[in-house]
């Protein structure tokens, strides 16, 4: 079965007919060709994943498409603004050597955008909590969580 669904996508209104089994992350990969969230395990392990639905952290691979039906969807399309200056998460991950390989660093980055969106003086243990679903393969996680910190400490502006 197929539907049409309308949500915001990083800010822009889409309507888009799905089918009923689609995920959220089939839809923006293979559907939509935003390739920046990533695949990793596909069934909630790793949180390459993450998007923000309605301001919420989700794993994208876990979420149906239909689901979204009405909601607003950030990715990490959506970060950097259209002179290409990037959002301070990503400028920070940049600086403080938070991403090698960078296949987790989108869900990184959205996770701890949802965190910051919501409380924007998060402490070194509730950054850690927020990223407990996050799986990195290369940096041991130290240079990531400086990374977060270092985006909090600058309050959301670049230098
Ligand atoms: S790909 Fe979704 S949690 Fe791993
Ligand atoms: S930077 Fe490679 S998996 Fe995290």
């Amino acid at each position: 079965m197929t539907t049409n669904i309308s949500f915001l996508l990083n800010g822009d209104k889409i309507s888009y007919e799905i089918k009923d089994h689609w995920t959220l992350l089939h839809l923006l990969r293979e559907e939509m060709g935003l390739i920046g969230t990533k695949e990793g395990c596909g069934n909630g392990e790793c949180g390459a994943c993450t998007v923000i639905v309605d301001k919420l952290a989700v794993n994208s691979c876990l979420y149906l498409a239909i689901d979204v039906d009405g909601a607003s969807i950030e990715t990490i399309e959506g970060l950097a603004s259209t002179n290409g200056t990037l959002h301070p998460l990503q400028q920070s991950f940049v600086d403080k050597g938070g991403i090698q390989c960078g296949f987790c660093s989108p869900g990184m980055i959205m996770s701890s955008k949802a965190l910051l969106d919501e409380n924007p003086r998060a402490n070194h243990e509730q950054i850690k909590h927020a990223l407990a679903g996050n799986i990195c393969r290369c940096t041991g996680y130290v240079q990531i969580l400086e990374s977060v910190e270092a985006a909090r400490d600058k309050g959301g502006q670049n230098e």
